[in-house]
């Protein structure tokens, strides 16, 4: 693993209508590693996602990929400056195959560039990488069912396979297992271990277990704050951290 830095964050504020969701918050994510984002509900995990990936532009502050500042760009040009991420709310076309739901990511205008509507045959090179990134996420042998018939955990594989048609060097994941039951969990381990492999990733997770296992270093956010920020096994540690988030876990 690198020492370089991926991601930055450097003193980060959003305030909305006078209520500051993000308070001050400084944040470095290493080249290569698994960065998990953890705090109680409300603490300002996806506002963050949002403003890293520019959905959101901050009240101040600065967001730095790979030493350079995207926190003026629109979220597509971020997307192609190597950073995409997944929605904590599913974000498929339920009316779509499997297939037809990668091929539109494919062929997305953050894709190819300055091409708003994309000639079949050109929808038919991308059907390999179609297929290719389907295998990798789990999904090989579902490529033509619809979207809205899969389970809660297959969207999620979906989905991530979607934010992998943009090939991130940087890959945020809100959430991926929400909402699932301990073999949806165990998929989502392993296939967010696979798509880690040459990539950062960071993840909002809230299942101390799922973090326990995938992550190298982790941020704990409070009330919009940075709590504490470092390795899993030395923050999980932290007076402050235990008494703030991980009480019961830590007790148990
Ligand atoms: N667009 C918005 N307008 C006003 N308030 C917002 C907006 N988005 C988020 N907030 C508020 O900011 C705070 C942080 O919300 P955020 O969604 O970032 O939390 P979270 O840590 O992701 O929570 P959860 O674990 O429930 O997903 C919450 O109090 C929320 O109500
Ligand atoms: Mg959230």
């Amino acid at each position: 693993m690198t020492t370089a830095t991926a991601l930055e964050a450097r003193h980060l504020v959003k305030d909305f209508r006078g209520f500051r969701a993000t308070n001050d918050v400084s944040l470095s994510v290493r080249e290569g590693e698994i960065h998990a984002i953890i705090g109680p509900n409300g603490a300002g995990k996806t506002t963050l996602f949002n403003l890293l990936s520019g959905f959101l532009r901050p009240t101040s502050g600065e967001v730095a990929l790979f030493g350079e500042r995207i926190d003026t760009l629109p979220p597509h040009l971020i997307v192609r400056r190597g950073l995409s991420r997944s929605f904590q709310i599913s974000s498929v076309f339920p009316s779509l195959t499997v297939r037809d739901n990668m091929l539109v990511a494919l062929e997305s205008p953050t894709n190819l560039p300055g091409q708003f509507w994309t000639p079949l045959s050109r929808l038919e090179t991308l059907g390999p990488r179609a297929d290719q990134i389907l295998a990798d996420v789990g999904l090989g042998d579902a490529p033509d069912r619809l979207a809205a018939d899969l389970s809660h955990g297959e969207k999620r594989q979906l989905e991530i396979g979607i934010s992998l048609t943009q090939d991130p060097r940087v890959l945020l994941l809100d959430e991926p297992t929400s909402g699932m039951g301990s073999e949806g969990v165990n998929r989502v381990i392993a296939l967010v271990r696979q798509v880690a492999r040459g990539r950062t990733v960071v993840l909002v997770e809230h299942n101390m277990s799922v973090v326990s296992e995938l992550a190298d270093r982790i941020t704990v956010l409070q009330y919009g704050q940075v709590l504490a920020s470092g390795r899993y096994d030395e923050v999980r540690r932290d007076p402050r951290v235990i008494e703030a988030y991980l009480g019961e876990e830590a007790h148990a």
